[in-house]
C-alpha cells in the first residue's frame, strides 16, 4: 500500500511541529507549504535529517507551490498570523480570511478529496470560510479547537488532583474563544464526573470554576508568556490526533469544530461539538443532552461565532 500524503499549509510554529509529529509517527509523507521562500524547504530538510537519528520512513518536502500538495489525503491549515499579547483571536479575522481564500482555492484545485483540518484563528469562522472557499464537502472539513481546549482542561484537572492524565477525560464545547463551554458534568476522573468530585469534597465549586476559567484563558496565558506568538506544541498534537483518527479509521470521539445542520439547534455554522472521526471524515455528531445553564452557555458561544461569520460575510460578500 502506498504511503499516505499529508500536506501542511503554513510552515510556521505549528506547521513545523505538525511535520515533525506526522513524520515521526509515520502517518505518511509530508509536504510543508509556505509563501515565505526557504522556510518550508529548510524545515523539511532539517526534519528529514532527524529521520536518520530516529529511524522513521517518511519523506519530507518543503515547497511554495500548491501543485506539490496534489493528491494529499490530509491537509492541515495553519497559514495566517497568530496572536500577539493583548490581541484576541477575533482580531486576526480580516487578514486570515484573505489567507483562507487563497488556501481554499489551492486545496480545491489540487487536493479536492482530502480531509481538511483548519487550525487558523479565529477558528470557527475560518473553518467555515475555508469550507466555503474550497467547496469541499462539509464532512471533510473540520476545525481543530476542542481537542486542544479539552487537553488544557484535562491537564489542569490532572495537576489539581495529582492524578495521571490518562485517567482524566474532559469535554469542552462551543466556539474556540472566550465563550467556550468546558462541561464539568461530562468531564471526569476515572469515570467520576467533576460535579461528583465536588460533592465528594475533592475540590470546591469555586476552585473548579477557577480551573474552568483558566481553561477558557488557556491560549491567552501562553501568548502572554511567549510574547512573540501563540501556543504550538499542544495545537499540533491535537490536530495530529484528528488526522490519525481519519487516516486509520479509528472512529475516535473528539470535540471538533464541525458543520452543524440542525444539531444542538444550530444550522449552517461550524461550532465545537463532539463528533466521530473516521474514514468518512465527520461520521456522526454526538448530540449530548445539555441542561439549561449548559445550553445557555452554548447558545452564547454560538452567538459569538455567528458574529464573526457575519463579519466575514461583510468583508467577503461572495461568502454570504
Ligand atoms: N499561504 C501560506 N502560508 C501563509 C500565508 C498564505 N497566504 N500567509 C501566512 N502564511 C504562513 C506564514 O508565512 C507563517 O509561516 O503561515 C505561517 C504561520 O505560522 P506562525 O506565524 O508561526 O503561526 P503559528 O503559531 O503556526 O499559528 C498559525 O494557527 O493557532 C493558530 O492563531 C494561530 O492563526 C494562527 C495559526
Amino acid at each position: 500500500m502506498a504511503r499516505k500524503k499529508i500536506a501542511l499549509i503554513g510552515a510556521g510554529q505549528i506547521g513545523g511541529t505538525l511535520a515533525h509529529l506526522a513524520a515521526s509517527k509515520e502517518l505518511g509523507d509530508v509536504v510543508l507549504f509556505d509563501i515565505v521562500d526557504g522556510v518550508p524547504q529548510g524545515k523539511a530538510l532539517d526534519l528529514a535529517q532527524t529521520s536518520a537519528v530516529d529511524g522513521f520512513d517518511s519523506n519530507l518536502k518543503g515547497t511554495s507551490e500548491y501543485k506539490d500538495i496534489a493528491g494529499a489525503d490530509v491537509v492541515i491549515v495553519t497559514a495566517g498570523v497568530p496572536r500577539k499579547p493583548g490581541m484576541s483571536r477575533d482580531d486576526l479575522l480580516e487578514i486570515n480570511l484573505k489567507v483562507m481564500e487563497q488556501v481554499g482555492a489551492g486545496i480545491a484545485k489540487y487536493a479536492p478529496d482530502a480531509f481538511v483540518i483548519c487550525i487558523t484563528n479565529p477558528l470557527d469562522a475560518m473553518v467555515w470560510a475555508l469550507q466555503r472557499f474550497s467547496g469541499l464537502p462539509a464532512n471533510k472539513v473540520v476545525g481543530m479547537a476542542g481537542v486542544l481546549d479539552s487537553s488544557r482542561f484535562q491537564h489542569f484537572i490532572a495537576d489539581e488532583f495529582n492524578v495521571s492524565i490518562k485517567d482524566v477525560t474532559a469535554f469542552v464545547m462551543g466556539g474556540h474563544g472566550d465563550t467556550m463551554v468546558p462541561l464539568t458534568r461530562y468531564s471526569n476522573v476515572a469515570g467520576v464526573p467533576l460535579t461528583d468530585l465536588v460533592k465528594m469534597g475533592w475540590i470546591t465549586k469555586e476552585r473548579l470554576e477557577e480551573i474552568v476559567q483558566r481553561t477558557r484563558d488557556g491560549g491567552a496565558e501562553i501568548v502572554g508568556l511567549l510574547k512573540t506568538g501563540s501556543a504550538f506544541y499542544a495545537p499540533a498534537a491535537s490536530a495530529i490526533a484528528m488526522a490519525e483518527s481519519y487516516l486509520k479509521d479509528q472512529k475516535r470521539v473528539l470535540p471538533c469544530a464541525a458543520y452543524l445542520k440542525g444539531e444542538f439547534g444550530v444550522k449552517g455554522m461550524y461550532v465545537g461539538v463532539p463528533v466521530v472521526l473516521g474514514a468518512d471524515g465527520v461520521e456522526r455528531v454526538v448530540e449530548v443532552t445539555l441542561n439549561k445553564s449548559e445550553q445557555a452557555m452554548f447558545d452564547k458561544s454560538v452567538g459569538a461565532v455567528d458574529g464573526l461569520v457575519e463579519a466575514c460575510k461583510k468583508i467577503a460578500p461572495k461568502l454570504a
